[in-house]
């Protein structure tokens, strides 16, 4: 049997070819990872759920990504130094807002430390006891399917079982600032 050559050579199994800037994966320097990681843009999502006393809590994150359809998972990284670190970890059932460009603020709020991140912002509580937030561009209602080592983070991977749109523009986060989605002609 002939194996069928490919033309062309993926370029990301060229050896040959070299990037602009190298840096050597033995030694790697936090701020330049940091900066690297920056040049990939994402939207900004803040997640939410109610701790073991029943309270609300929340949090700005952008580690945010689709996973599976069938089942219908995504998943999202919380830090294991964070404040909500246990709330998170412990609950069997959380909310993913995926943020419009005019909530700027409401993610700056939901990073802050040692304040009431709910003040002032419209919520609801759905069924499981979780707050979630009445404005949003995609909603998540998810119960923890798995929770998973990551070095300094811990990966939560929900299961969705309930799913709201709204209509707007996306919030981007990009090298540590925000950006709007710019102006395109209609093709
Ligand atoms: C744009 C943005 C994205 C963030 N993404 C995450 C994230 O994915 N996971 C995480 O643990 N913290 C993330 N943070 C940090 C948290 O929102 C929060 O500021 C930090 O954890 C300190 O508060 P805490 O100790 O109450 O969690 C992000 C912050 C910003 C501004």
């Amino acid at each position: 049997m002939v194996k069928k050559q490919s033309k062309q050579t993926p370029s990301y199994f060229a050896p040959e070819q070299k990037a602009d800037r190298e840096v050597d994966m033995t030694q790697i320097d936090s701020r330049e990872f940091r900066n690297a990681l920056g040049q990939f843009a994402t939207g900004v999502t803040i997640v939410t759920t109610k701790d073991f006393q029943g309270q609300a809590v929340g949090m700005t994150a952008n580690s945010f990504s689709s996973l599976s359809l069938e089942p219908p998972l995504v998943l999202w990284s919380i830090a294991k130094t964070s404040s909500n670190y246990t709330a998170f970890v412990e609950t069997n059932d959380f909310a993913i807002h995926i943020l419009n460009s005019e909530q700027q603020d409401l993610c700056g709020q939901f990073a802050r430390k040692d304040i009431d991140r709910f003040a002032g912002v419209s919520t609801e509580t759905n069924a499981a006891g979780t707050p979630l937030l009445t404005e949003y561009l995609a909603r998540f209602q998810c119960t923890t399917e798995h929770r998973y080592e990551g070095g300094d983070h811990i990966i939560l991977v929900g299961r969705v079982n309930q799913l709201d749109t709204q209509a707007g523009e996306p919030l981007l986060f990009y090298k540590g600032s925000f950006e709007q989605l710019a102006q395109t002609e209609p093709v």
